[in-house]
């Protein structure tokens, strides 16, 4: 697994475009499965987890080409509803195939995630939810069977809104028969742009981005074209690294209404942010102020994705915060690399007490996840002396060509290939 080698202490300047959600590209590629026929997905990202969904759906029968950030994907004739163990172990996330497969086949076999680095990804309000639909599901040994000869509308009552669990029953929703309402559906920017991409296939969902979510089953979908909100967490991470930095970024292409929970807090902090148009001007201060509490949670909640970028900035904060996650169940294993580089954090079960401090120092540390990497390399950069990064493919699941962002706006930042 490659390295990046990091000399910090450089403010960022410049403008940098956020590329496509990795998280509203995935679920909407899956989508794809609903519809026979050749789909176009714009400003998709080159990322492992995006080439990991379109090896699946190649192996299910729908091969697709990925240019520059353009896919064009076939999904005339599928040949098995069966996702491999192989694939599906890169990407727990794949799970939301079940529903598209249902709606388009009948059927689904899938294998049960495992847990991560971020804590437990059960799937029990995914199961439950389709059950409602009148999927019949079995587990023996990892492998889930699903099987519908009919979907039926129903009302599915989610006990946590469930991103994953909200986009599944959405998708097995939109060919049942009859009216499906998810109540407490999640409420994520991300929701809202496969809702989109449903209703130009010629589906009929409405209601996303609240808590209750309509779709109205239709008999058939057409294939069709979408271009990918931009990322709001790759947005939140470039805003964090101009904080920390001290430095002035402008980030082009965002959307702020994603963006409001995350601009509140490192407002809140000293970090000056405007916008003009789609455009966001980032100017960090000489050093932010801490942030008494701090709590994780559901959209429009701060977002568990930011979490670590978070606290790596403010590890540097004059004071003490105090940062709960609510949303993950193992979400705090990039605390002991922070450690490493002079970070004070105390962990008391899901709450981090950060105790700034004046400066940190350049270590050797490890990505123990995506979000998790990327605030490494914010510490990093921010960080006197030198900063080795470790196992950066975790990086790569979810920042195209990282690296190249930073070097972008002035960072010294270099990735060593490691074969
Ligand atoms: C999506 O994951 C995102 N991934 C995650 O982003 C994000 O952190 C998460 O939503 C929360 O916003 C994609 O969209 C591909 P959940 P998902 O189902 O759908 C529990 C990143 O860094 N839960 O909302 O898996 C679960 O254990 C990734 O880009 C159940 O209990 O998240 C967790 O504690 C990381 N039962 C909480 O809900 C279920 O059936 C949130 O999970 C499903 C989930």
């Amino acid at each position: 697994m490659d390295t990046l080698v990091i000399e910090g202490g450089i403010p960022l300047e410049g403008k940098i475009r956020v590329h496509g959600s990795k998280n509203a590209a995935l679920p909407i590629l899956a989508a794809t499965i609903l519809a026979e026929g050749e789909h176009e997905i714009e400003d998709v990202p080159q990322l492992l987890d995006i080439q990991v969904m379109l090896q699946i759906l190649a192996s299910l029968g729908a091969p697709s080409k990925h240019e520059g950030n353009k896919v064009t994907i076939n999904t005339g004739q599928l040949t098995t509803a069966r996702v491999p163990e192989s694939l599906m172990g890169q990407m727990r996330s794949s799970i939301f195939l079940i529903g598209p497969l249902l709606a388009r086949c009948g059927e689904a076999i899938v294998f049960r995630p495992g847990g991560c680095a971020i804590g437990s990804r059960r799937i029990d309000l995914h199961i439950d939810g389709l059950r409602r639909l009148g999927v019949e599901i079995e587990e023996s040994e990892g492998v889930i069977f699903c099987k519908a000869n009919q979907l039926v509308g129903a009302k599915v009552v989610l006990d946590y809104p469930s991103v994953g669990a909200t986009e599944n029953i959405m998708m097995a929703a939109t060919r049942a028969k009859g009216t499906t309402r998810i109540v407490n559906a999640a409420r994520e920017p991300e929701i809202i742009d496969l809702q989109n991409y449903l209703n130009k296939m010629g589906a009929r969902v409405s209601g996303a981005g609240s808590n209750e979510i309509s779709i109205e089953g239709v008999e058939r979908l057409y294939a069709s074209q979408h271009h990918v909100i931009p990322d709001r967490i790759v947005a939140g991470t470039l805003l964090t690294a101009a904080a920390i930095t001290g430095g002035d970024v402008a980030l082009c292409g965002v959307i702020p209404s994603h963006l409001e929970a995350i601009t509140e807090v490192f407002s809140r902090s000293g970090t000056q942010i405007n916008y003009a148009n789609d455009m966001m001007r980032v100017i960090g201060t000489k050093r932010p102020k801490a942030i008494d509490k701090i709590t994780t949670s559901p959209h429009p909640g701060f977002p568990t994705d930011m979490q670590p970028q978070l606290m790596s900035y403010l590890s540097l904060a004059n004071g003490t915060s105090i940062l709960s996650e609510t949303v993950f169940d193992g979400r705090f294993r990039h605390v002991d690399e922070l450690h490493r580089m002079g970070a004070q954090i105390y962990v008391d079960y899901h709450t981090a007490i950060i105790r700034g401090v004046p400066k940190l120092t350049g270590a050797r540390v490890e990505a123990t996840d995506l979000r998790a990497g990327a605030a490494l390399i914010l510490a990093g950069i921010a960080a006197e002396g030198r900063t080795i990064i470790e196992k950066v493919s975790h990086i790569d699941r979810g920042y195209e060509k990282i690296e190249q962002m930073f070097v972008k706006l002035g960072a010294n930042i270099q990735r060593n290939k490691i074969a």
